[in-house]
């Protein structure tokens, strides 16, 4: 069974992740999930870890949140442990993080911490407006030149904010279907 790290960001489509860690442990995953601050107000990682039957990392400074625990140096573990990782949705502020090699929180330094031939794709959502933003355009621009990430483009449709555009995070059989073909 293939490990597949999960990363979930602070957008408004987070809910959406737990559709998809569903349909990839039905597909024969392995899953853990990790995520920031900000997407644990969307989404308890309670959900996730009564989906996975795994404590969820969500502070690498202080990863044994829960009552299981995790070690101290579990960012590395978890980095090696998986078979190919995916942040689904993928919020502006990481992927300007990802682009730059930041590492301030659990997933970005799980991000770093990934060896390379563990494939990583990225499915950013965000509003059209955010989506368009020169300074994202060029993290992207940034990302895409490391030829290190698979981005799930973002689609166009309606979004939660009420405006119509691109920034739509992909539909998750899509995301699922390509993480099937990245699968080693
Ligand atoms: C209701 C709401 C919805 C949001 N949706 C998105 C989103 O879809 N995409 C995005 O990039 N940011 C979104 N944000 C902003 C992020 O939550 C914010 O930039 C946060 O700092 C991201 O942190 P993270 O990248 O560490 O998860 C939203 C904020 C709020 C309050």
């Amino acid at each position: 069974m293939p490990n597949l790290l999960l990363g979930v960001t602070g957008g408004i489509a987070a809910y959406k992740a737990a559709d998809l860690c569903s349909r990839a442990m039905k597909a024969g995953y392995t899953v853990r999930v990790v995520m920031t601050e900000a997407a644990t107000r969307f989404v308890a990682p309670l959900t996730f870890e009564g989906l996975v039957g795994h404590q969820v990392m969500v502070n690498v400074l202080d990863p044994g949140h829960g009552s299981e625990g995790l070690s101290a140096v579990e960012h590395v573990e978890w980095a090696k442990w998986a078979d190919i990782a995916c942040v689904a949705p993928l919020t502006a502020s990481t992927l300007g993080k990802l682009a730059c090699g930041i590492a301030d929180n659990a997933l970005t330094t799980l991000w770093l911490a990934l060896p390379p031939d563990r494939p990583s794709l990225l499915a950013p959502a965000m509003n059209t407006e955010m989506w368009l933003q020169p300074v994202v355009q060029r993290n992207l621009r940034w990302l895409e030149a490391l030829e290190r990430h698979t981005l799930i483009p973002p689609v166009s449709k309606r979004l939660a904010c009420g405006d119509v555009g691109v920034g739509g995070l992909a539909e998750v059989e899509d995301i699922l279907a390509a993480i099937v073909r990245a699968t080693p």
